[in-house]
């Protein structure tokens, strides 16, 4: 199966309501979830992208000391931020930033991410994911997002033959993402959020914990196992 499912309303609306109110009660403290400041939630998300959560802690309040906005970054040279990206790996991502940062600021004069998801995958290093992330996440914009996590619960709840290795999968599952966006941009944070926390901790890819889930109800999966 390749193509989007159609969801009804009623299911749609259930499935938000009781994942919001999870994560309400269940989601961990993390710093970037105390700010909005899209700079900062940028920096975080390029460090989620493929470094561990519990890894990025340690570094992510050490990075943005030592590079406090964008235009400090801009007027870095490579090597430094390099530097402070150090045990984080995968240094690409720290020469996009650098890169970013120097399309952005103009002659040094304070610069402002686009809150666009369009706008924002014109910029150096910055996919459909990291788009989406900032948008919502700092912008509170009504933009889906799918990574791996997410990925795979919205497969699991909603279209459990869809073969997301499949570039006609991966477009069904963007499609399902935003079929089931809530109706505002205040909760679209929330529902973000609580898609990528249930994907951690909850809907594993090694473990599902359906014992726990608060979207067990209107799971195919589930309900196909049961
Ligand atoms: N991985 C990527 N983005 C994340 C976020 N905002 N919270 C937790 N894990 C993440």
């Amino acid at each position: 199966m390749t193509r989007a499912p159609t969801i009804d309303r009623a299911r749609r609306l259930a499935f938000g309501r009781k994942l919001r109110a999870w994560y309400r009660v269940h989601h961990r403290d993390l710093p970037w979830r105390r700010t909005r400041d899209p700079y900062h939630v940028l920096v975080s998300e390029l460090m989620l992208q493929q470094t561990q959560v519990s890894r990025v802690v340690l570094k992510y309040a050490e990075f943005l000391e030592r590079f406090p906005t964008l235009e400090s970054v801009a007027r870095a040279r490579v090597r430094q931020v390099m530097e402070a990206w150090s045990g984080l790996g995968y240094y690409a991502r720290a020469r996009n930033l650098h890169r970013l940062a120097r399309t952005v600021v103009c002659d040094g004069a304070p610069a402002r991410l686009p809150a666009d998801p369009a706008a924002l995958r014109r910029l150096p290093g910055i996919g459909a994911y990291t788009a989406g992330a900032v948008a919502s996440f700092a912008y509170e914009r009504r933009a889906p997002l799918v990574d791996t996590n997410v990925a795979r619960v919205l497969r699991r709840v909603f279209a459990p033959r869809l073969n997301p290795k499949t570039s006609a999968g991966a477009r069904a599952l963007w499609q399902i993402a935003e079929a089931i966006l809530p109706r505002t941009g205040r909760a679209t944070y929330t529902h973000n959020q609580a898609l990528m926390e249930l994907g951690a901790l909850i809907c594993t890819a090694r473990v599902r914990h359906c014992g726990r889930c608060p979207v067990r109800s209107v799971c195919a999966t589930y309900q196909r196992e049961r």
